[in-house]
């Protein structure tokens, strides 16, 4: 398998707003983050992915963006970001900005032409389409909710936006949109910066004919998804950015794709055709959703992780590559989501970094999830930020009448705004995240969860993140080798082999609060010489044949 830094790498995601504010204004910026980066280099990460600092209106908290190529003035200034790359550079690491080109705001001066006429040079750099029978024209919903058409009175056509309605759809049939966008990504190459995070990339190729979707009984909308995911264009597209915009740089390339699965992965991650490095793919964070989708929660079954993950660490074996995550901005905090973030929260949030960080991949950290941050449950909806909860409950609650109870338990299990209360660095008022009055609250269990507790205590969730870390560096297995599941029938024990050359991993990692019993398969090949790292201290390295598990127990030996 061939070597790349990015294969080695683990990469730690900032969403900026939450993470450190620096001047008491409570929002978390850019000269925030440089005063943290002894935090990272500590921590052991290689690369930093920063969510969107661009100069934006916030209506989708910098995921819609007025200009590519100015820094949002509640971030800092450009001098400030320029500082954060150097800060990171210095220190031997890496950053990677997310790109977000599916979309932009509408008050970036292209979408402000745009809608001055139908023919201003712009109107063409997004998807406008006349109304059909007095309506929208065609029957798609937005991800946000409504109608994915807005329409304006003024040129009497309406625009697409698959997000907001400040989120207008670019139109990349257009080469010369196409050709903007990778002149500002390689502007953003030549300051030095070290790859993207590309923002809903499989969405930017959209089927011809805007085609209606399937209406479900009760709904006004259908999803118009299977036309505008993996669209007909979409691998041309990214092999043409690679070529015109990528080409020649030392850099890594994500691309976030809800709706992916391993045939198409492949195409886009095989490094012999040039499109991008590796995706985020999202089927396993759909496994505890029912059929209404995400907010229609339902209890996973560790046998359908187990059957998705070994899916995608075979399929994609030898040919692409995974990229490994639990949570970000987007997902409520693995702790609550897959462990148990009461009795067991130390012993689960390791238990699951561990298997994470051993499956084939790159992982990706989300902040907070080292010093295992949990879900909040604020009382009432006045404290949510975020457009998808808001839009949501507007939906449900106000319009439809739904049981605001049953719809703030959906919030608290899947809501964005779980992973986007403010970072919690020590016990001081507001977590120590800011002198003033944060834009969101801060999570009240942050008198015991906090980063000044977790380095002050040698057997936090923190300093096991580090050990993982470390090891990725000392053994290319981890790295490297193959994935084997065993004991698939399990419902409690998930546990792989992994191999590379003459070296063996075994992982047993238990998903429950129970004392479980495992025992290797009898023609299960492999033999420990060491114990490479546990969630509950030492433990022989002889003990691997038989043993029985402790809660959300932990461990990795390493042999042949
Ligand atoms: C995915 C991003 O991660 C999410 O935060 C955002 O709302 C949508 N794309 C739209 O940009």
């Amino acid at each position: 398998m061939h070597h790349n830094w990015w294969k080695e790498s683990v990469v730690y995601q900032i969403y900026p707003r939450s993470f450190n504010d620096s001047n008491g204004d409570g929002i978390g910026d850019l000269q925030g983050i440089t005063e943290k980066v002894d935090y990272l280099k500590d921590l052991g990460v290689d690369v930093v992915w920063l969510s969107p600092v661009y100069q934006s209106p916030n209506d989708d908290n910098g995921y819609d963006i007025s200009d590519y190529q100015a820094i949002m003035a509640e971030f800092g200034t450009m001098a400030d970001w320029e500082e954060l790359l150097a800060a990171l550079h210095q220190r031997g690491m890496k950053l990677i900005m997310d790109l977000v080109v599916n979309h932009s705001s509408d008050e970036h001066v292209w979408f402000q032409e745009a809608k001055k006429s139908k023919d201003n040079p712009y109107r063409d750099y997004y998807i406008w389409r006349p109304g059909k029978n007095g309506r929208e024209p065609n029957n798609w919903k937005s991800n946000f909710g409504g109608s994915a058409w807005e329409y304006d009175p003024n040129t009497d056509e309406y625009y697409l936006h698959l997000f907001s309605k400040k989120q207008p759809d670019l139109n990349w049939e257009n080469p010369k949109l196409r050709q903007e966008v990778y002149d500002m990504m390689k502007w953003w190459l030549d300051k030095g910066i070290d790859g993207f995070r590309m923002d809903v990339i499989n969405f930017i190729s959209k089927v011809p004919g805007l085609p209606d979707g399937v209406v479900k009984s009760g709904e006004t909308y259908a999803s118009g998804s299977r036309y505008y995911r993996n669209g007909p264009r979409i691998h041309e597209f990214l092999h043409e950015m690679n070529n015109e915009a990528l080409a020649g740089y030392d850099v890594m390339t994500v691309g976030e794709m809800p709706g992916v699965d391993v045939e198409e992965a492949k195409k886009y991650t095989d490094p012999s055709r040039n499109e991008l490095d590796m995706v985020f793919q999202f089927e396993h964070m759909g496994l505890d959703a029912g059929p209404n989708g995400k907010w229609d929660v339902k209890p996973l079954k560790l046998t359908d992780l187990k059957a998705n993950i070994s899916k995608w660490q075979e399929g994609l074996n030898g040919i692409g590559w995974n990229s490994l995550y639990l949570n970000n901005h987007d997902q409520p905090r693995m702790v609550s989501r897959f462990g148990d973030d009461g009795e067991h929260r130390i012993e689960s949030a390791k238990m699951l970094a561990t298997f994470l960080h051993m499956l084939q991949g790159t992982p990706y950290i989300y902040q907070g999830e080292e010093i295992g941050m949990t879900n909040v449950r604020f009382d009432s909806i006045e404290d949510y930020r975020d457009i998808e909860i808001l839009n949501m409950y507007q939906e449900k609650v106000v319009e439809n009448g739904e049981d605001p109870n049953k719809v703030m338990e959906s919030i608290y299990a899947k809501g964005r705004d779980n992973a986007r209360t403010p970072f919690q660095w020590d016990d001081s008022k507001n977590a120590g995240f800011t002198t003033g009055e944060p834009w969101m609250k801060v999570n009240p269990n942050y008198r015991t969860i906090n980063a000044k507790q977790a380095r002050d205590d040698a057997n936090s969730i923190y300093h096991y993140y580090r050990k993982l870390i470390r090891l990725r560096k000392r053994h290319p297995v981890i790295v490297y080798g193959d994935y084997q599941l065993i004991l698939p029938e399990d419902e409690q024990v998930y546990a792989y082999l992994r191999s590379y050359h003459d070296e063996k991993l075994l992982v047993i990692t238990n998903f429950s609060g129970d004392h479980v019993p495992f025992e290797l398969p009898a023609d299960a090949a492999f033999t420990a010489e060491e114990s490479l790292i546990g969630n509950y201290g030492d433990f022989p390295a002889d003990s691997y044949t038989r043993v029985t598990l402790k809660p959300y127990e932990a461990r990795v030996y390493k042999g042949k």
